[in-house]
């Protein structure tokens, strides 16, 4: 059998938070380290999943796929398999290694860059031709149904269809995907807060369902119908936690197009304030940040060379995003680390997504 190897990077979110499952807008990146996987099509049904870095290997029957009687680092690989299964593209057994320079649960989507890895294996491994946008949706119905977070499509489109010295902007209605320049002056620092990230835990859909009950409070099919001005005037219709979930969203849904704006513009300075007002929405109204966030947010404010910094991801834990000035990473960094004793910061372009990374090679 011929042996296949597919690539798919981490994300970072550069502006838009919890917008993507809101039908808005965000801009994103694809960092460039992710996760890779080598293996073959077997013809005995059966699946043989190895992590290198977990030193752990699952043999599972085709047949009986299971979130439940699978262990959890194998379910972003193994939900992915059974959606092709649900959405009838002919799979068999097979068997890969997993090997990821990502750090895991540090807000870069080790999950999305893994079940786009296995798409790609997937579909090249059973001859499966899948437009990006399928292959996206394939992946994000895995992580919602073998995983149980109810995420947008926000890291999928990204680590697939980013491309490099560029920011991706994803309308998350009509998925149109646009790659806007970034300015070839900044870096990208991402400082991980050594404070794991619970997505797995609920808060995630939690904040989903608080954003279906005021879009349906305020009468529009999702929070990207509502403007500041119409929420503001409804303030007293709507309980205050579900006005301010409310009042994050069309937020950034704002910031997000002021952001593009300035950065077709090459604005970093306001895109760098833009991400600052982000992390304080995040503070005061969505409630997804931690002091551990915060604390490197402030440190950034007070660090030369740092245009703006944010939490990026889902939140509750993992990373902030820290974009800065060509040049001066290495002071950036050692500030960041200063800050908190687990800190650890990872300097990135804005890298090749998936797609363009199997083209170039
Ligand atoms: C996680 C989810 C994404 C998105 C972000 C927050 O990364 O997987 O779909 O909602 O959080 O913007």
């Amino acid at each position: 059998m011929t042996s296949i190897t597919t690539y798919a990077p981490g994300r970072a979110e550069l502006l838009g938070n919890h917008t993507d499952y809101n039908e808005g807008y965000v801009l994103a990146i694809a960092v460039d380290r992710g996760t890779t996987l080598t293996g073959q099509a077997r013809t005995d049904r059966r699946i043989r999943i190895h992590s290198r870095e977990l030193g752990k290997t699952e043999i599972v029957a085709l047949d009986q796929l299971a979130a439940e009687r699978v262990s959890p680092w194998s379910r972003y690989t193994l939900g992915v398999v059974d959606q092709f299964r649900r959405n009838d593209l002919h799979v068999e057994g097979f068997e890969i290694e997993v090997t990821s320079n990502l750090p895991l649960g540090a807000g870069l989507s080790s999950s999305a860059s893994l079940e786009n890895a296995t798409v790609l294996f997937l579909s090249q491994a059973f001859g499966i031709k899948l437009e990006p946008l399928q292959m996206a949706r394939l992946a994000q119905k895995a992580e919602h149904d073998f995983v149980g977070v109810r995420c947008g499509l926000l890291d999928q489109i990204s680590s697939l269809m980013s491309r490099d010295q560029h920011a991706t902007f994803i309308d998350c209605r009509s998925f149109d995907v646009q790659h806007v320049p970034l300015d070839g002056r900044v870096s990208v620092i991402i400082a991980n807060s050594g404070v794991k990230h619970a997505l797995v835990a609920g808060e995630y859909n939690e904040r989903r369902s608080d954003c279906e009950v005021a879009a349906r409070a305020l009468g529009v099919p999702f929070l990207r119908d509502a403007t500041t001005e119409m929420l503001k005037s409804r303030k007293n219709d709507l309980a205050d936690r579900i006005y301010r979930r409310a009042l994050h969203i069309v937020g950034e849904n704002e910031r997000v197009l002021a952001g593009s704006e300035a950065l077709r513009h090459g604005d970093v300075t306001r895109f760098g304030e833009l991400m600052y007002a982000s992390h304080e929405s995040s503070q005061a109204n969505f409630e997804n940040s931690c002091a551990e966030l915060d604390q490197l947010v402030e440190t950034a404010r007070k660090t030369p060379g740092v245009y703006g910094a944010r939490l990026s991801g889902g939140g509750f834990g993992g990373a902030t995003i820290n974009l800065v000035e060509k040049g001066r990473e290495k002071e950036v960094v050692k500030a960041l680390t200063s800050t908190l004793p687990n800190v650890s910061c990872l300097v990135t372009e804005a890298a090749d997504g998936a797609l363009a990374c199997a083209k170039k090679h």
